[in-house]
């Protein structure tokens, strides 16, 4: 199996595990677009299509939880019994469906989706098509009607959500190399036993080896703000500062189920980080796309970054083209 192929197999299951769990971690992100801007603009980019084309058959590929369908849901002239949508996660798929019955959902890798040529009269992906990979265009293609349209959000290097990836990265990498669980969880365990009755001496001990852990937390809060990694190391320090301060009224069984919780979850946030990472396109990349949908019969193709206002950073690119075989 090559390199390729093992990043493509955990990045598909962490994010398995991610849709799987979607509803109860809510402390672990898509790695999607929380800005409110993405809503204008699919608002903008359907009203505009679907005036022209309502009812048009349309797929949405790495749905996810399904923003995209979402936005499409609340336009007028969309239509869901026509709408499909694919992930290579079950439980993502499974998701939407609850949410929006009368969608397809399909569950395939984005290389090679079941479903026939020609199907679709717009195909649309919000930072989904880059994580599978150019096999994923290909497919997007070979979907489209004679006269279908294409609308891709991608991944922008440098962007604003590529720099809070990057900073997230730099964040679970720095926890994971203090062995932060590992300390924090022989901490905790001897302060309950401590509160119990046991000897304090090994509960002060556990502190003193915890310490650089929480002095590496705070580095990393004060180098890139409580936000990073969607508070989730704010959280782990305030919430384990809450904890020491009261202990005697904490639960131990609990809070140490949920500390094994979170350092469960931490490697598959890692991981779905790093497909992010690498999916991220920067603009040779946008324009090697550009070509190949030229050369497959999509030569009115546009790619622009997504600039949103208040912010210099772009958040994606936005590449659109039409399929001029009407
Ligand atoms: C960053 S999320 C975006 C989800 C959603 N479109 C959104 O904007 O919130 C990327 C999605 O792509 C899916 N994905 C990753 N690799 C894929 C592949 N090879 N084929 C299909 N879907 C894939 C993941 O399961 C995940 O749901």
């Amino acid at each position: 199996m090559s390199q390729d192929e093992l990043h493509k197999g955990e990045a598909a299951q962490a994010w398995d595990t991610y849709w799987e769990g979607a509803g109860d971690s809510s402390a672990f992100t898509s790695g999607g677009a929380g800005h409110p801007g993405f809503q204008a603009f699919w608002s903008d980019a359907f009203g505009e299509y679907f005036k022209q084309h309502p009812g048009a058959r349309t797929l949405d590929i790495g749905t996810g939880s399904g923003a995209v369908i979402e936005y499409l849901s609340l336009v007028p002239g969309a239509q869901l019994d026509k709408v499909s949508c694919v992930d290579i996660a079950e439980d993502a798929v499974n998701g939407v469906q609850d949410r929006f019955p009368a969608v397809t959902g399909v569950v395939a890798d984005a290389n090679q989706i079941p479903l026939e040529p020609g199907s679709f009269d717009l195909v649309t992906s919000q930072f989904g098509v880059e994580y599978a990979g150019p096999g994923a265009i290909d497919e997007a293609i070979r979907l489209l009607a004679p006269g279908g349209h294409l609308i891709f959000l991608l991944h922008f290097q440098g962007g604003a959500l590529h720099q809070s990836c990057q900073a997230t990265l730099d964040a679970l990498q720095r926890v994971q190399k203090v062995d932060f669980f590992a300390l924090t969880t022989a901490f905790l365990t001897a302060g309950f036993a401590a509160v119990r009755g046991a000897d304090r001496g090994p509960y002060d001990s556990a502190a003193k080896q915890l310490n650089p852990a929480i002095k590496e937390l705070e580095s990393i809060l004060s180098q890139h703000g409580e936000g990073v990694a969607d508070r989730t190391i704010e959280y782990l320090y305030s919430t384990l500062q809450n904890i020491h301060s009261r202990i005697e009224h904490y639960d131990a069984d609990e809070v140490l189920n949920w500390l094994a919780a979170m350092e469960q979850e931490l490697p598959k946030y890692l991981q779905r980080m790093e497909s992010m990472h690498r999916s991220v396109l920067n603009k040779a990349a946008i324009e090697g796309i550009r070509t190949m949908l030229a050369n497959k019969g999509l030569p009115q193709n546009q790619a622009q970054p997504l600039l949103f206002e208040g912010d210099p950073l772009p958040f994606a690119w936005v590449l659109q083209a039409s399929n001029a075989q009407a």
